[in-house]
C-alpha cells in the first residue's frame, strides 16, 4: 500500500505535496518522492522516509501543480531509482501508482526499445503514454490507452510536462478529490489534504479524473460521467484510520483487499501452477530432506499453519521452531533442509539470530516476510513478499491471513516442482484460495453479531481456544490475539489436549472457541465440545455445514471453501478479540509492554 498526492491550483505545489507525503507516510515509508510540472517536469525523489525527499526539495519554486508518491515497496527494493514518480526517457511523462500491474513484465518486452531506469512495475506506464503521445493521440487518449493495456490493481495519477492537466485513474485502489479554495486535491485517502478542504469526490474503478484550472471532469470509457461531492467530517486521525477508531480493526477489515493483493498474478487456476517470483531448482527442491520454519508470535502460528500444507501438498517433512528457541540440526549436507524465516517486519531479533544460526551451519535459506529491504531479506538466499501493505497495530490480523496464503502458495509450488502435488489437487487448492477474500468479507459483515458475543462474555474468568489439524495453529493465535490486546488469561490448545490436563480449568466462567470446520477434523473435535459443554462451560463454535451445533451456546457460519475455512474462523477470532478488548476500554493499537517489531532478543 503506498500513498499518493496531487495538486492543481493557484498556490506553490511543492509544500502542499510535502505535507501530504507526511500525511500519508502511514500507508508506505521506504522510499518518496514529487514531480513539479508546468512547460517542464522536475522530479525529486529519495529513498527513506519523507524526511529524506523534504531534505532535497527546492527552497522555492513557481511550480501549481505537481504529483507525490511514498512507497511501501512490492517490486524492487526501496532506492532513489524505484522511487516514485517514474517517467519515460525523455523526462516528460511521470506517473506515481498505488497497486500491482499484473502485467508489467509482458509489457516491459514489447517496450524492449525504451530504457527502463527501475526495477518497478510501475515504470511501464510512463512509456507506454510516450508511446501513445509520438502515436499523435491527445493526452487523454494517451493515458487511456496506455491505461486500457494493463492488468491487475491500479491507482494511478499523471503528469505531463506542457500539459495544463493532471490525469487520475482508479481500478482496486483507493483515489480521492479534494475540491478545494485554491485549487484541487488528490489523495490515496484524505488524510493526504483534510486540512485544505472536506469536500471530496471517491473516483470508482474505471474512472478518469481530468484535473485542471477549471477544475475537474471525469469520463469512464471515454464518456463524460457527473462529478458528485461529499462533505467530510472526519478529523485528521480518524481519517488515517480510514474512519475506524483503531488501525486494528481497519486491519482486520483490510483482510479482503490485503489477500487480493497478496494472490494476485501469483497463480494460474488452469494449470495449477504457482509464481511467487523465486526461482528455486527443481532438481534442488526434489532433493530437500527437510523444511525448518522459524518464526515468533503470530508469525509462528502461520508457520504452524504451513507446515500442515508442506506435509500435506509437498511431502516433505515440516519442522515449526520458536526462533528463540532455534539450534540448527540438518543432516549430513545441511543444503538439503531448506530453513525459512517467517517475519511480518523482517526485523525481528529472535528470527534473525536463527536464521543467521541455520545460514552458518550451510542451509538454504527463505524468507516470508511483508517488509521489502528489511534486514531478512538481505541475509537470505530468497525472499518472498505477502504484499500485505502496512500493519500499524501491534497485533498482527492482515498479515497473519497474509503470511498464510502466500505460505500456501508457496507450498503448492514445491509440491508441483516435486511431483508431490498433481495439478488437480493443485486446482483445489487454489480455487480455496481464489475464494478466501469473499469468505473472509462474509465474516466482517457479521461483526455486529460478534460484537453482541464479545460483550457477554467480555467479563469471563478465562478462554480457552481449541482445534485441530489446520484449526490448531488458529486456536493458537485466536488466544493470542485476545490475551495481547485485552490482558485476559487466554489459552490455545490441540483440541484433543484438553482432557489431558487443563479440562481442569474449565468451569462455567470459562468460555471456549472452537474451530468445528473443513480441515479441523470436527467431528473429533466436537467430542472434546461436548467434555467441556459437561463441565457447564459456554462454546462458541465457528462451524461449516452441519456440525453438532446443539452443543453449542453460540454458533458463527464460517463459508463453505474447504481448506482454508480454520484461516476464515481466524477472523471471528480476530473481531471477537478486538471487541471484548474495546469493552474494556484497553489501548487497543499499541497494547501495554509490546513492540510491533521486537528487535531485542
Ligand atoms: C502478534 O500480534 C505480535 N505482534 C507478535 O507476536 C509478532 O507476531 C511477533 O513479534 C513476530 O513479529 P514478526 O512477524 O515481525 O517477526
Amino acid at each position: 500500500m503506498c500513498g499518493i498526492v496531487g495538486y492543481h491550483g493557484t498556490e506553490t505545489a511543492s509544500p502542499l505535496l510535502a505535507t501530504g507525503l507526511q500525511n500519508l507516510e502511514y500507508r508506505g515509508y521506504d522510499s518518496a518522492g514529487i514531480a513539479l510540472v508546468d512547460s517542464d517536469l522536475t522530479v525529486y525523489k529519495r529513498s527513506g522516509e519523507v524526511e529524506s525527499l523534504l531534505e532535497v526539495l527546492p527552497e522555492s519554486s513557481t511550480q501549481q501543480r505537481g504529483i507525490g508518491h511514498t512507497r511501501w515497496s512490492t517490486h524492487g527494493p526501496p532506492t532513489d531509482e524505484n522511487a516514485h514518480p517514474h517517467t519515460d526517457e525523455d523526462g516528460r511523462v511521470a506517473v506515481v501508482h498505488n497497486g500491482i500491474i499484473e502485467n508489467y513484465e509482458a509489457l516491459r518486452a514489447e517496450l524492449s526499445d525504451h530504457t527502463f531506469t527501475s526495477d518497478t512495475d510501475t515504470e511501464v506506464v510512463p512509456h507506454l503514454i510516450e508511446e501513445e503521445l509520438e502515436s499523435g493521440a491527445t493526452p487523454r487518449e494517451a493515458v487511456e490507452a496506455a491505461v486500457a493495456r494493463l492488468e491487475g490493481t491500479f491507482a494511478l495519477v499523471i503528469a505531463i510536462a506542457g500539459v495544463e492537466e493532471l490525469f487520475a485513474i482508479r481500478q482496486d485502489s483507493p483515489l480521492v478529490i479534494g475540491h478545494g479554495e485554491t485549487g484541487t486535491f488528490l489523495g490515496s485517502d484524505v488524510t493526504a489534504f483534510l486540512e485544505h478542504t472536506r469536500e471530496v469526490t471517491y473516483l470508482d474503478d474505471g474512472e478518469l479524473a481530468v484535473i485542471s484550472g477549471a477544475g475537474v471532469e471525469l469520463y469512464r470509457d471515454g464518456e463524460s460521467v457527473e462529478v458528485t461531492t461529499e462533505q467530510l467530517t472526519w478529523e485528521a486521525d480518524a481519517a488515517e484510520k480510514g474512519g475506524y477508531e483503531h488501525y486494528m480493526r481497519k486491519e482486520i477489515h483490510e483482510q479482503p483487499r490485503a489477500l487480493r493483493q497478496t494472490l494476485s498474478g501469483r497463480y494460474d487456476l488452469d494449470s495449477g501452477t504457482v509464481d511467487v517470483e523465486i526461482d528455486l531448482p527443481r532438481e534442488y527442491l526434489r532433493s530437500i530432506e527437510e523444511i525448518q520454519i522459524v518464526a515468533c508470535g503470530t508469525s509462528n502460528y502461520a508457520g504452524r499453519y504451513a507446515a500442515e500444507l508442506f506435509e500435506s501438498l509437498a511431502d516433505v517433512r515440516t519442522t515449526v521452531e520458536i526462533a528463540s528457541e532455534y539450534e540448527f540440526s540438518g543432516g549430513r549436507d545441511p543444503w538439503r533442509t531448506l530453513v525459512v524465516a517467517v517475519t511480518q517486519s523482517g526485523e525481528t531479533a529472535d528470527t534473525l539470530s536463527a536464521i543467521r544460526k541455520a545460514i552458518r551451519a550451510g542451509a538454504r535459506t527463505l524468507a516470508v516476510t511483508n517488509t521489502l529491504g528489511s534486514t531478512v531479506t538481505r541475509e537470505v538466499d530468497d525472499s518472498v513478499f505477502i504484499r500485505a501493505g502496512p500493519e500499524i497495530g501491534v497485533a498482527a490480523t492482515k498479515t497473519f491471513a497474509s503470511q498464510v496464503a502466500t505460505l500456501a502458495l508457496l507450498a503448492v509450488y514445491v509440491g508441483r516442482e516435486r511431483g508431490a502435488l498433481s495439478s488437480n489437487r493443485a486446482r483445489s487448492v487454489l480455487q480455496s484460495l481464489r475464494s478466501l477474500p469473499g469468505a473472509v468479507q462474509q465474516v466482517l459483515d457479521r461483526e455486529d453479531a460478534v460484537h453482541e458475543v464479545a460483550t457477554a462474555y467480555a467479563d469471563s474468568e478465562a478462554f480457552f481456544f481449541i482445534g485441530r489439524k489446520y484449526g490448531r495453529p488458529v486456536a493458537l493465535e485466536g488466544a493470542l490475539k485476545l490475551k495481547e490486546i485485552s490482558y485476559d488469561h487466554a489459552e490455545g490448545f490441540a483440541a484433543g489436549e484438553l482432557k489431558h490436563g487443563p479440562l481442569a480449568l474449565v468451569t462455567a466462567e470459562t468460555p471456549v472457541l472452537a474451530v468445528l470446520t473443513d480441515g479441523s477434523a470436527a467431528t473429533e473435535t466436537l467430542n472434546n465440545v461436548k467434555e467441556v459443554q459437561a463441565r457447564s462451560a459456554p462454546v462458541i463454535g465457528a462451524v461449516s455445514g452441519d456440525v453438532g451445533e446443539s452443543y453449542l451456546d453460540v454458533t458463527w457460519e464460517v463459508p463453505d471453501i474447504g481448506m482454508f475455512e480454520p484461516l476464515v474462523t481466524n477472523v471471528y477470532w480476530q473481531l471477537f478479540a478486538y471487541h471484548v478488548a474495546d469493552e474494556k476500554g484497553r489501548s487497543i493499537d499499541k497494547p501495554r509492554n509490546l513492540a510491533k517489531s521486537v528487535t531485542v532478543e
